[in-house]
């Protein structure tokens, strides 16, 4: 064995020690840690010939880049829509890295991990409320869930016109409905093949909404003259939490034939309570549904799941086995992950989400909700009251989608929003809404409290002379 391996091997309890104080340190401090950092450091490009083994290394990324690192799981990183971790998360993170198995398949020789994936996603389901006949898997992020799922509707649509797309290539023009798609839905069709110009752009509905318009939906659907088209729908959107109307999609289906995606990265989440699950009514009659677990699972980067219904397990499997590698079993008789989804070899991504679905169950999941979006609505009332600043739309559930009060100062949103972030006390990210430039300030974190919005206000009022 290689020496600096074999010391490392040797002090491995040390190691492990260090880090985790230094871990237990920083989470026990995350609400002080700055939200931005103004460091910039050269990065170098020659590596040791022989290593300095783990401890040394360790100093030298604290002494180096220790100082880069952000409170993006603390309580006040608002910026895109950022979850923590919560400590069951952790554990199971942890666990997931000294184990390190390669979870691909439930049964056979060798690693069986995929059975631990395929309980915590049927545990997810019975959290939102979704149906068993839906078959789960874990990505890194939405933007691969949705890539996963659209990818199996674009084979099912390949096969509505006679079409083997994943043997053949993809051919003809893939018509797609959506009113207010994310940005990784629009990059999904781009790396699908598709192409991101092919997205037809239904209206949204009236009042200041981000919600599709069924009434336009239905005529852009009858102008296709009943071809087969996937249609792309929002349980949440990013601005302004704004969710399709589930019940009126379901009728449409009764009359065309369409895939259906739901987009529901963070928005999914709604249903864990009472107050918010009529927004997903219907929503289990989806084809293909998209769920962030690094967002308001709060679960650590990266972990998103896909739900796609278990009809569609054939075209599933077409889109992503593995063809020409016969050792690697029939993929129509023996279940993998590695089949069914864009990667290959894979962590086990679901143990920290198995972990912190045991530890908080649906109670603490509720919690977490109706926390997220009372906050929401604390600081949504702010910005009303406010002079200084004006909401772009409601506070629907835990987004605040807002800008500075008066036209005039439209041109001073972004020095507003830089020096805001540069007082290291909360982070928020800039938006565009109905042409207006904004800010958007997304409540997900488990740990937000009153006083952290309290801490964001007072902030505010403090720059309200710069502006
Ligand atoms: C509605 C929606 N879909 C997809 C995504 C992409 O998620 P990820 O960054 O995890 O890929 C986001 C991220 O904010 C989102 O809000």
């Amino acid at each position: 064995m290689n020496d600096q391996l074999n010391l490392d091997l040797l002090n491995l309890e040390n190691l492990l020690e260090t880090v985790k104080d230094q871990g237990l340190k920083f989470l026990q401090q995350i609400e002080e840690r700055p939200t931005s950092t103004k460091y910039t450091i050269e990065t170098i490009d020659k590596l040791s010939d022989i290593g300095f083994g783990g401890l040394e290394t360790l100093k030298i990324f604290n002494q180096k880049f220790e100082k880069l690192i952000v409170g993006s799981s603390g309580p006040r990183y608002w910026g895109f829509v950022t979850g923590g971790s919560t400590p069951a998360s952790i554990m199971g993170d942890w666990l997931t890295t000294i184990y390190d198995q390669n979870t691909k398949s439930p049964k056979g020789q060798g690693d069986l991990s995929a059975i631990i994936e395929i309980e915590t996603t049927k545990l997810l389901l019975d959290l939102l409320n979704l149906p068993k006949d839906f078959i789960g898997g874990f990505v890194t992020g939405a933007t691969i869930s949705n890539f996963t799922c659209l990818g199996v509707a674009r084979q099912w649509i390949g096969k509505e016109q006679g079409i083997d797309f994943a043997k053949n290539g993809v051919s003809g023009n893939i018509k797609i409905l959506s009113a207010s798609p994310h940005s990784s839905v629009i990059k999904s069709l781009s790396m699908l093949g598709i192409g991101s110009n092919n997205c037809i752009k239904v209206k949204v509905a009236k009042d200041n909404r981000e919600s599709i318009d069924i009434e336009d939906l239905e005529n852009k659907i009858k102008e296709l003259n009943g071809e087969a088209f996937i249609l792309i729908s929002n349980a949440g959107t990013v601005n302004t939490t704004d969710f399709d109307d589930f019940k009126k999609i379901n009728k449409l289906r009764k009359k065309f034939n369409f895939w259906w995606h739901i987009d529901g990265a963070f928005g999914a989440f709604a249903v864990c309570s009472p107050k918010y699950k009529h927004l997903l009514k219907g929503w289990e009659n989806a084809d293909s549904i998209t769920v962030d677990c690094h967002k308001w699972l709060n679960v650590p980067y990266e972990s998103a799941v896909f739900f796609v219904k278990e009809k569609h397990k054939i075209l599933q499997t077409e889109t992503f086995q593995n063809s020409n590698a016969p050792y690697l079993g029939n993929p129509l008789e023996n279940f993998s992950y590695l089949n069914f989804l864009p990667e290959n070899s894979r962590r086990l991504k679901a143990l920290p989400v198995w972990f912190s679905l045991n530890a908080y169950g649906k109670k603490g999941y509720q919690d977490i909700v109706e926390n997220s979006a009372e906050m929401a609505n604390l600081f949504g009332a702010f910005i009303e009251k406010s002079e200084m600043f004006e909401l772009l739309a409601p506070v629907r559930l835990n987004n605040v989608c807002f800008t500075l009060s008066g036209m005039e100062n439209q041109d001073k949103i972004s020095t507003f929003l830089t020096q805001l972030n540069e007082t290291e006390k909360v982070f928020m990210t800039p938006t565009v809404y109905n042409d207006k430039k904004g800010i958007r300030a997304s409540f997900v974190n488990w740990r937000t409290t009153k006083q952290d919005i309290e801490i964001a206000i007072t902030e505010m009022e403090r720059l309200k002379t710069t502006i």
